[in-house]
């Protein structure tokens, strides 16, 4: 049954490289933070597809962008798909894009068929899924789901400490924020059409990936304190360097994670930021992040729990102080059946191979899954790089997962 879906993976292609214009990072590079002039400007183009689509367009106070297409029932919650369009520095083009240009693409080709659907279909572009900005992932479906409450986002603060409150008011998304949760059953269903982020389907030869869990992650942020001075003048033995200290920390990371004995347990420091940054200084403070995933909570919670002790032991011995506070613990999400089913169908019906596996990476269809039944549709990537310039998907590849997309949101919304 390929052939099914109409689907122009030509245009869909081309309004991948407009979006990738949006960026504050020459081409191929693609960065677009939350709330910047590329930001807004590249919204501002997407909300233009969704008016073209005839769909009707809304926005929540942090700028979660909803575009609607009516169902036959208005009474019958409907399908939600969608993903994000914020890109983190010096990344790619198709993380988050092809699930919002996708998700457009498969609405024209079930408004092309002349379907009629019990079930109104809604497209959510979702604010900021990268923590870029604020630290946090998936900021706009985190505060939907409630476990980010108004309050903690009053508290957040980016590196100029700016605050989500003043950037998103300058924005235009004056709403409350107390308006941006969503009901437990708002939606009948929500799926995330994405790149695999990883190797597995292009190294079995398989087109699609039918999400069955996503892990969980949590962040934790350091601080090590410790005594600056001359880089002649204080002798080793009487040094309480900050950056020793953290650069020991970062290698209790690593040591924590491969304890786990699993290998869903993966730990990194992606940010170590040192003071006062002088060559002839010795560092007084460094502050470091580090993410902690696992597709089991527990076993993500005792590698954080190893970290915390390895901080304690570390400030200990080196006679510095080191403060450990966490950002989040995320719960794991599994897919729903009813969800994960439907795409199952559709891809077979549609003739492409397709196999279940977890997420590693994580999505706003984690914090989805507090709302209603979830799932995802993966599609292969180029040697499963993603979170670089050269991340590349097909479009064949893309236009399979699209076709895959539009069938199952119309056996959803059938329903
Ligand atoms: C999302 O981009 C993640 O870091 O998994
Ligand atoms: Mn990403
Ligand atoms: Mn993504």
């Amino acid at each position: 049954m390929k052939g099914k879906w109409n689907i122009d993976a030509d245009h869909l292609m081309s309004r991948i490289e407009t979006l990738a214009g949006f960026s504050d990072a020459p081409k191929p590079a693609v960065t677009r933070v939350l709330y910047t002039e590329q930001d807004l400007a590249a919204r501002t183009w997407i909300k233009a597809l969704f008016d073209s689509s005839g769909m009707t367009v809304t926005e929540d106070a942090l700028g979660n962008t909803f575009a609607r297409l009516e169902g036959d029932d208005p009474e019958a919650p409907a399908v939600a798909t969608g993903s994000h369009i914020d890109a983190i520095p010096h990344s790619g083009r198709y993380d988050g894009t092809v699930g919002v240009l996708g998700a457009i693409e498969a609405v024209r080709a079930i408004q092309a068929a002349g379907l009629r659907l019990r079930r109104a279909i809604e497209i959510v572009l979702f604010t900021a899924e990268e923590p870029t900005r604020y630290g946090i992932g998936c900021l706009g479906s985190r505060a939907m789901s409630g476990i980010l409450t108004p309050d903690m986002i009053r508290a957040l603060r980016d590196e100029d400490d700016g605050t989500v409150e003043d950037a998103r008011l300058r924005c235009g998304f004056t709403g409350p924020l107390e308006s941006v949760r969503l009901e437990r059953g708002q939606y009948h269903g929500f799926i995330e059409l994405h790149i695999e982020q990883g190797p597995r389907l292009e190294t079995t030869g398989t087109m699609i990936g039918n999400v069955t869990a996503i892990a969980a992650p949590a962040t934790l942020h350091v601080t090590v304190s410790g005594e600056g001075g001359h880089a002649g003048a204080v002798l080793m033995r009487e040094r309480h360097d900050a950056l020793v200290a953290g650069a020991e920390l970062a290698q209790a990371v690593e040591a924590a994670a491969r304890q786990s004995g699993a290998s869903d347990t993966v730990a990194t420091v992606g940010i170590f930021d040192i003071h006062p940054r002088a060559v002839n200084s010795i560092p007084d403070r460094v502050s470091l992040t580090v993410d902690v995933r696992d597709i089991d909570g527990q076993r993500r919670d005792d590698t954080a729990d190893r970290i915390r002790a390895a901080a304690t032991d570390i400030g200990a011995r080196r006679g510095v102080s080191i403060e450990v506070s966490t950002l989040n613990t995320d719960p794991p999400a599994t897919c729903g059946p009813v969800v994960r089913d439907a795409i199952a169908q559709a891809a077979a019906e549609l003739g492409h191979s397709c196999t279940d596996l977890v997420s590693r990476a994580y999505h706003d269809t984690l914090f989805m899954a507090e709302i209603c039944p979830v799932g995802m549709i993966f599609v292969p990537c180029r040697r499963g790089v993603s979170h670089r310039p050269d991340e590349y998907s097909s479009p064949g590849q893309i236009k399979a997962g699209v076709e895959v997309l539009a069938s199952t949101l119309v056996k959803l919304a059938s329903q």
